[in-house]
């Protein structure tokens, strides 16, 4: 069960290959996280987290899964409550950046990239939202995006996709009001992972051990929105205001 500071014992992870989401597990593991189930398409980069999880002291099973077989969600759902009992903690970290130009992006293109960043993940949110509501409590963490904040045409269908992964999130949140359930949306600028591997850093980059820091803070104070670094978010509340002329304009 989550103790006194909200930190978890038991965790599932959606997207349990991804970097970040392997510091964020070391990290928790530094407090209380002891079993977590590890979900995600590749059994490969599920099976590098696992044996992260297992240095750091986290027992760790992977179930090979992907989010875009929404027919399998709820089969998942009843899988990870049977491995774990109480689930303390959902981690959200599946996505895909793909592609934004316009020459490689075809209607199979965009419907797959909207699929792994918001139809996948929303409707497991959805359903794991409702496990945990039934069980009593515990926490949602929905890595969402920057990216999401103010759409840029340099990834504007992944852009787009976290927009509505945000906006689900947060419409989420105040339906699971008196359920016990919290919802902490997280929402990082660049981060240097694979994800990322190859492009130029941003401005304000951070690295997966960055963003690691700012959800255990978070999942502690039971953060409703966590932006990482933390004064990205007054940065981009300004860039937001920007006349859509000069927003296409900027770089990158
Ligand atoms: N890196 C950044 O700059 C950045 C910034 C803001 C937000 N984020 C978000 O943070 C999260 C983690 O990203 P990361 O940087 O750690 O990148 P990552 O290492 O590429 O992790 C993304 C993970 O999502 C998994 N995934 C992709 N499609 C999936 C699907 N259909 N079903 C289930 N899992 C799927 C991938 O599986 P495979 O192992 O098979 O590839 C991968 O393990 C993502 O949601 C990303 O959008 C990243």
């Amino acid at each position: 069960m989550n103790d006194v500071t909200g930190m978890p014992q038991t965790a599932v992870v959606l997207g349990g290959g991804s970097e970040i989401a392997r510091a964020v597990l070391v990290a928790l593991a530094r407090h209380r996280l002891r079993r977590v189930v590890l979900t995600g398409p590749t059994a490969a980069s599920l099976e590098a987290t696992a044996a992260a999880a297992a240095h750091a002291g986290v027992e760790a099973e992977v179930v090979v899964h992907d989010l875009t077989d929404v027919a399998g969600i709820d089969a998942l759902v009843r899988q990870a409550g049977d491995r774990l009992g109480t689930i303390d903690l959902v981690l959200v970290a599946a996505g895909r950046l793909g592609t934004a130009r316009l020459d490689e992006l075809d209607a199979t293109t965009v419907a797959a990239l909207a699929g792994a960043n918001f139809a996948g993940p929303a409707a497991a949110l959805v359903a794991f939202a409702k496990a945990l509501a039934a069980q009593g409590g515990g926490r949602l963490v929905v890595l969402s995006s920057a990216a999401g904040y103010r759409v840029r045409k340099a990834n504007f269908v992944y852009g787009a996709a976290k927009a509505g992964l945000d906006g689900l999130a947060q419409g989420l949140r105040d339906a699971l009001e008196g359920t016990g359930v919290g919802v902490t949306i997280v929402r990082p600028g660049f981060v240097r992972s694979r994800m990322t591997s190859g492009m130029a850093p941003a401005p304000m980059a951070s690295d997966p051990e960055d963003v690691a820091a700012a959800v255990v803070a978070g999942i502690e104070r039971r953060a409703e929105v966590v932006w990482v670094p933390s004064t990205l978010g007054p940065v981009l509340f300004a860039l937001r205001l920007l006349p859509s002329s000069l927003w296409r304009r900027l770089p990158g």
